[in-house]
């Protein structure tokens, strides 16, 4: 009963006069006999076109928007303009009835943030099923990029008992009964009668745990999710979100740059190749969005010649000093424009000033290396000047940061002092400095996060809208 051909393929090739079978659901219904059907395997609808002068009346009167149905018929060339085939259907069967009345989803234009609202329904809308599309296809591009390259895919823990980033932005992960918590002699929480016997949290990174298979394995990646309780309410951040990050072994940092500069345009040029259709309907969903824009808020470039413009383009590589000269000079900070004005070495750069150097200043990606050691983290490897880390980080036009990375410190004493110095408690860490102390060896890697790619890529202006089910502080809807 369910055999059928996927309206992708029946459009990609077909022969007139053939007999198929489809099924997807009914996006209009126009004048009692054409149904646009949408199967969800390519944007455009199929159109089949009903006899609806022998069709029971109670039938026709079924098939309205958002109903699922089957339809059997003959390929034929079609007579409206739009589409090169429609076929005729000599038999509808409608799967599953849809109340007009009731369905949220009408065939016209919703917001972004109504159809936020219904995110079990926004699927069906163009525009989501365009983005979840190329999510899909990215989310390929990035496995395939490193198997052919030979990395192993390593599956870190989700709970995890450690805090990779030393940073108290953690989701606590507990059996114990939150109103009779159980405590030891001093007053804590006795955490040994938790489940774990530790206490426990879901994991805001899978570096640590790859840094001990790359000391193995030489070339791994992870790709999972991760979870920060940063109570930051922007159109960049979630609570939870899916982040790659690969770790590799005898690598510096120029080898990293290169790996995520590779990787990103990897990415760039999949979709460009394998989601042509979606990229051109966001990229006029773009325009249309942007009409609404003063004129100086709207992109200079068109969404596709954006990823072009990267593609063809090597990202910009400076030191954070350099940085720090160029916004210092620039004229929104002599200005008074920045709501943070830059004035000495050692600010930590914020999206403004991020955006200033890739969209103004160099119209560009930008990797800025070599931060100030006091605004990074402490696996990061420590340069000569004692200042300075090896970390980069990579900066893409309206995302601000899409990669964080650095080499690793290395040396088992360096790391160590660093750790003491940042207050990290070692006895909980052994585990990590057996790596330094058996066969350590220089590594690097980085973390790039996997929604603010897929923004950049559709054109949304909302991470919300690119993840299925959006997590962020007040809503877990779903
Ligand atoms: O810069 P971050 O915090 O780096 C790390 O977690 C390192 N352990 C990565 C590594 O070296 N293996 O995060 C990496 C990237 C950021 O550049 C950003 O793209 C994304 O993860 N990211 C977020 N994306 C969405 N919502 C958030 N709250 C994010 N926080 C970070
Ligand atoms: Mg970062």
């Amino acid at each position: 009963m369910f055999s059928r051909v996927k309206i992708k393929e029946l459009l990609a090739n077909y022969t007139i006069g053939q007999e198929v079978t489809v099924m997807g659901w009914v996006r209009t219904f126009r004048n009692n006999q054409f149904i646009a059907l949408n199967d969800g395997s390519v944007l455009t609808n199929l159109q089949v076109v009903v006899d609806f002068e022998n069709t029971d009346p109670e039938l026709l009167k079924k098939i309205t928007t958002g109903a699922a149905i089957k339809a059997v018929g003959e390929v034929i060339a079609s007579q409206g303009k739009g589409q090169a085939i429609e076929v005729k259907a000599r038999l509808v069967e409608v799967l599953g009835v849809c109340d007009p009345e009731v369905y949220p989803l009408q065939p016209k234009k919703h917001s972004l943030e109504f159809l936020r609202e219904i995110a079990h329904l926004r699927f069906r809308t163009n525009t989501f099923s365009a983005v979840f599309r190329v999510r899909h296809h990215l989310a390929m591009a990035i496995h395939q990029f490193f198997h052919e390259k030979g990395f192993v895919y390593m599956h870190s823990p989700i709970v995890t008992g450690s805090d990779a980033e030393g940073a108290g932005e953690m989701f606590r992960v507990t059996t114990l009964p939150l109103d009779k918590l159980p405590k030891t002699e001093s007053g804590d929480i006795d955490f040994k009668k938790d489940f774990f016997g530790k206490s426990t949290n879901l994991t805001v990174s899978g570096q640590l745990e790859a840094e001990l298979a790359a000391l193995a394995l030489s070339e791994v990646y992870t790709f999972g999710p991760t979870f920060r309780a940063e109570n930051s309410n922007t159109s960049r951040h979630l609570a939870e979100f899916w982040m790659i990050e690969p770790e590799v072994a005898f690598a510096d940092l120029k080898d990293n740059m290169d790996l995520a500069e590779g990787l990103l345009k990897y990415c760039l040029n999949h979709v460009m190749e394998f989601c042509k259709e979606d990229l051109e309907f966001l990229e006029t969903r773009l325009l249309e969005e942007e009409k609404q824009k003063p004129q100086n808020e709207r992109s200079d470039m068109a969404l596709r010649d954006k990823l072009r413009f990267c593609l063809s383009n090597p990202f910009q590589r400076l030191t954070y000093t350099e940085a720090i000269d160029i916004l210092k000079n620039s004229t929104p900070n002599k200005k008074g424009k920045f709501q943070y004005p830059i004035e000495a070495w050692g600010a930590d750069l914020q999206s403004e000033h991020e955006r200033y150097l890739v969209e103004k200043h160099f119209g560009k990606p930008v990797i800025l290396t070599d931060y100030p050691k006091q605004i990074k983290a402490f696996y990061m490897r420590l340069n000569e000047d004692n200042n300075t880390v090896r970390a980069m980080d990579i900066l893409f036009p309206g995302i601000g940061e899409i990669v964080g990375g650095s080499q690793r410190e290395e040396r088992l004493d360096v790391l160590m002092a660093r750790m003491e110095e940042m207050h990290i408690p070692l006895e909980e860490m052994q585990w990590f400095l057996d790596t330094r102390r058996f066969g350590t060896c220089p590594h690097a890697g980085f973390g790039l996060g996997f929604e603010r790619l897929v923004l950049f890529v559709t054109g949304m202006t909302n991470i919300r809208d690119v993840i299925p089910f959006p997590r962020f502080p007040g809503s877990a809807e779903f």
